[in-house]
């Protein structure tokens, strides 16, 4: 159920946007179109490289794969994963890091080589962290890009922790998050002053530069920022703006997220 949304004239970029009933049904079809690509490339003989993203968003989209690694063979042996983000600092065996949070509903559950995995490392010394992303960025060229890199939105309109003020060309990088972002992760840490301040992201341009994008965003409390990204002219201010520039950006959506639209055509 693909419809477009005409944007105003004075934005000429006009990005696929999927609707669907709901965010499992959205999350379904994701993970069916990832499993198909991850099988095709197991016909050519070839690795897969997804981009991950952590959050309450993909994991429907997480328990499908896993699903379809029990009951229909579907292997991970071809995968390469990079995690998008990870707080700073942050250690790996803490329950409110991203390494826990995949293992928990992706890793430990399919055959993934462990060495394929790659998660921003959050025990660094802040010394070794610029090279530590210079050598994020290049292992990611080095496998020859991602193929699927799959996001979510925050509140304040970041994807990946490229909080309000990142630029376009940004790449992976230690970052500060913002006050509503820490607000809403403190359920997590059991309250916002354990919040980090801080993470290790990869930067907008990092994200750009995958094959396909898909932005996924369920449920009310996310329509707010898709109308304001979807009909504000690309700007520092909503980072997720950057992606309607590129042609290989879709916005998942389920109709709650997208109830603020206005024009979707079927
Ligand atoms: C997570 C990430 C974030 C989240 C975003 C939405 O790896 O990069 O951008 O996607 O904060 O979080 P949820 O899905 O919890 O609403």
């Amino acid at each position: 159920m693909v419809k477009n949304f005409p944007l105003e004239q004075s934005n000429p970029e006009r990005p696929v946007i999927s609707v669907y009933p709901d965010a499992k049904a959205a999350s379904v079809d994701v993970a069916q179109r990832i499993a198909s690509l991850i099988r095709a490339k197991q016909r050519d003989n070839k690795q897969i490289v997804l981009g991950l993203a952590t959050g309450s968003t993909p994991i429907y989209v997480y328990e499908e794969l896993v699903r379809l690694h029990r009951e229909e063979e579907l292997s991970f042996n071809n995968v390469i994963s990079f995690n998008l983000d990870e707080y700073f600092p942050m250690q790996p065996d803490s329950s409110q890091s991203y390494v826990a949070f995949m293992k928990k509903y992706l890793f430990d559950h399919i055959d993934i080589k462990p060495e394929n995995v790659h998660i921003p490392d959050g025990t660094l010394a802040r010394a070794e962290i610029e090279a530590y992303c210079s050598a994020y960025e290049n292992k990611i060229k080095a496998v020859g890009g991602i193929d699927i890199q799959l996001l979510g939105i925050g509140r304040t309109g970041h994807i990946g922790f490229n909080e309000p003020g990142a630029t376009r060309f940004s790449k992976t990088r230690l970052v500060e998050l913002n006050d509503l972002t820490r607000t809403d992760a403190a359920p997590a840490f059991g309250s916002k002053e354990y919040v980090p301040t801080e993470a290790i992201t990869m930067g907008i341009d990092t994200i750009m530069a995958a094959r396909k994008i898909l932005l996924m965003a369920w449920g009310r409390g996310k329509a707010e920022i898709v109308q304001k990204t979807m009909e504000t002219e690309v700007t520092a201010t909503i980072p997720a703006t950057f992606l309607k520039t590129c042609e290989q950006v879709e916005f998942v959506l389920d109709n709650e997220a997208a109830s603020l639209l206005t024009g979707l055509e079927a």
